[in-house]
């Protein structure tokens, strides 16, 4: 599919990647842009040969945003009435693949939120996040309020969304928004290896691993142990489950299929 506002490609046939590419708004997150990134997300999800999704935007800036020219002028009717600003997002948590953002430069606003909705973040050492809708009269509206603080906490998800200032990957990571930290020319060859690796698991298990992980952070913890206790159980009836526990006795690599 030829899109405007995203590239797609594929590493080693297994990986799905999409970069964000308006360099001269900073990627800022355009509805058309939104409806691309669903779109692409949608054909690696359903692409059997792939097994992990990567996200990422340019040296300088993964995303500055949602866009702020496309907003300026939105009435309550616009973004409530016809939701203008979020109504594509949601296509983001439907995609049962792990997604891995790749962050260099800004990643903020709704480009915090875009990441924090991939399933973790591996950030460059100039990477910078934010909430600064603060400054704009509003406040974060793609999930910011909710994901941030139980990334970060609450005494830092306030600090940010409240005074609108950014922090670096170090205190990133420190605060538990991003899984690591790699130099910035090595932020793609990271990601990749991490991508490659996890698409050469059973794909099932991998599928059962992202959904029982989100479920903690939607429901009780006695809900959740048994959400990933019953997953657990099921992967026993499949032959990935052999496969990899008989590997490891007989002392081989595993060779997963997905079934
Ligand atoms: N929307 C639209 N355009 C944007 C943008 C955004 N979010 N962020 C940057 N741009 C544009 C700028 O307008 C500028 O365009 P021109 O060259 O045509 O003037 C270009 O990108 C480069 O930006 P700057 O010249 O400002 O670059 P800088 O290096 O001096 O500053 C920055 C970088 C600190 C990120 C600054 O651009 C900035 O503060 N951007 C806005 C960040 C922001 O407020 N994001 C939140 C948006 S609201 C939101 O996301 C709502 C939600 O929750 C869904």
């Amino acid at each position: 599919m030829a899109y405007e506002f995203i590239t797609t490609r594929t590493e080693g046939e297994k990986v799905g990647i999409i970069t964000l590419n308006r360099p001269k708004q900073l990627n800022a997150l355009s509805p058309q842009l939104m409806v691309e990134l669903g779109q692409a997300l949608k054909a690696f999800d359903a692409d059997a040969a792939i097994g992990c999704i990567v996200i990422t935007g340019n040296e300088k800036a993964f995303a500055a945003g949602a866009d702020i020219g496309a907003m300026a002028t939105y009435t309550f009717a616009d973004v409530y009435g016809d939701d203008y600003i979020t109504r594509d997002w949601e296509t983001i948590r439907s995609i049962r693949k792990p997604v891995i953002a790749a962050v260099s430069g800004f990643a903020l606003g709704g480009g915090c939120e875009l990441a924090m909705m991939c399933d973790f973040i591996i950030a460059a050492d100039n990477a910078k996040f934010g909430q600064p809708e603060i400054k704009l009269g509003i406040i974060p509206g793609a999930g910011g309020t909710q994901r941030l603080p139980r990334a970060v906490g609450k005494a830092k998800a306030m600090d940010l969304a409240l005074t609108g200032r950014m922090m670096d990957a170090t205190e990133a990571e420190r605060a538990g928004l991003v899984s690591r930290i790699v130099p910035l020319d090595k932020l793609m060859e990271e990601t990749l290896a991490a991508a490659l690796m996890i698409s050469g698991y059973g794909r099932m298990a991998v599928m059962a691993a992202k959904e029982s992980v989100n479920k903690a952070f939607e429901g009780t913890l006695a809900d959740g142990v048994m959400f990933e206790r019953r997953l657990f159980h099921a992967l026993f009836a499949t032959a990935d489950q052999k496969e990899g526990m008989d590997a490891f006795v007989n002392k081989r690599a595993a060779v997963f299929k997905n079934q």
